[in-house]
């Protein structure tokens, strides 16, 4: 497989795990991405992987439909023969967090390279993972990705999956555009079957981070950011009222007002998913990061946990917590690339035999609550 615009990995991971499920495993013949810090992570995870820190457009730099370039035919002569594109290319562009550049920012043509390598690379399967609002892109790089595919002979969908309903305990959605090359799949096979919602009970935040209550830890991904003594307050107010919203008249003079940011000074419930996790899990003031039963916001290792990642997964080779919480805040659920994997070592789209029933948990790709 490739992964472009890798961060620390999310989509390979759940990638690996699918095929380690079915007696596979991944080679990952490339990973992207132009943060230093990110690909460390990944290599510390992935050590057999061929990494490279790299803007994805220096490698792919030719126009959609057009001959390959002198960098393009270097990339698909060290990669050959390839089941497996994905890339959750940079997407505050579109975010709905962002409403000031939202739409007209040049980080949404990143989109297209993800269908220019595919291009390149003749991948059997291309995901592309993306935020909800990248289909009111004012450049149409949905629409555009999906005719350069269909044109280069991919049977090609999109969808926004809820990821609560693929076993991740956040309420987290995303954008997926999954292509197949048409001769991979039998005529029947209808690929829109690959992005329909999992079946499991959605879990909840006591199943993702519970244990970690009353972790003995100090480890530097177990320790919380240090609040503010403000702020210190606002979290005992929460707890010692049994509140979740903190009331206006505690918040910072701008939030005093009629305003949207309900969430934000926020305590997590136990019992439901978390909020979307981003870089600012540490911080109070960017969202419902609270713990549900502590002073504290989360920390990395629970933020980790939320997004999916396993305990066994290292992040060390991270060096500062910013980078730390913009590596996990940026990552991709592995739940996501796992279930997609998995649908499609099903269809024996890669040519290998489809899952073992003795082995499959819970009757194929559905988690357990
Ligand atoms: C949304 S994150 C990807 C998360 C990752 N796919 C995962 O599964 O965890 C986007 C990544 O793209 C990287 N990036 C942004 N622009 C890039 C570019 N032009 N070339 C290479 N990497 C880039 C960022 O550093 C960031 O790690």
């Amino acid at each position: 497989m490739v992964d472009l615009f890798a961060g620390c990995g999310g989509l390979t991971l759940g990638a690996a795990e699918a095929a380690n499920g079915n007696g596979l495993a991944v080679d990952v013949r490339l990973a992207v991405d132009f943060e230093d810090a990110a690909i460390r992570v990944f290599k510390a995870n992935f050590p057999s992987a061929k990494t490279q820190v790299a803007a994805v457009e220096a490698l792919f730099d030719g126009d959609l439909g057009a001959e390959l370039s002198s960098p393009e035919r270097g990339v698909a002569r060290s990669v050959g023969d390839l089941d497996l594109l994905v890339g959750g290319p940079p997407c505050q562009g579109h975010s709905s967090l962002n409403n000031h550049t939202r739409r007209a920012d040049p980080k949404n043509r990143f989109y297209l390279r993800m269908a220019r390598a595919a291009e390149v690379l003749r991948p059997r399967v291309v995901i592309i993972e993306n935020v909800p609002a990248v289909v009111h892109d004012s450049e149409g790089v949905v629409d555009r990705a999906t005719a350069a595919l269909t044109a280069s002979g991919y049977a090609v969908t999109n969808s926004v999956v809820e990821l609560v309903h693929l076993g991740v305990p956040q309420k987290r959605r995303r954008h997926v555009l999954v292509g197949v090359r048409a001769e991979h799949v039998s005529d029947e096979f209808d690929v829109a079957t690959l992005l329909r919602a999992g079946t499991g009970r959605a879990r909840t935040l006591r199943w993702a981070i519970g244990d970690l209550e009353q972790h003995d830890s100090t480890a530097w991904t177990d320790l919380p950011s240090r609040a503010s003594d403000e702020n210190l307050a606002r979290m005992r107010w929460l707890i010692e009222n049994r509140k979740y919203d903190l009331p206006n008249s505690l918040r910072p003079r701008c939030h005093q007002g009629e305003h949207s940011y309900v969430s934000m000074y926020g305590r997590l419930k136990w019992h439901e998913p978390a909020q979307t996790i981003t870089s600012g899990y540490g911080s109070l003031g960017q969202g419902r990061f609270m713990h549900p039963s502590l002073c504290r916001t989360l920390t990395p290792h629970e933020a980790a946990r939320i997004q999916g990642f396993p305990d066994y997964f290292t992040f060390d080779s991270a060096v500062t917590r910013t980078e730390l919480a913009v590596i996990i805040g940026n990552a991709v659920p592995p739940a996501l690339a796992a279930t997609l994997v998995r649908r499609l070592i099903a269809a024996q789209v890669f040519a290998t035999p489809g899952p073992d029933p003795l082995q499959s948990e819970s009757g194929g790709d559905e988690f357990a609550p």
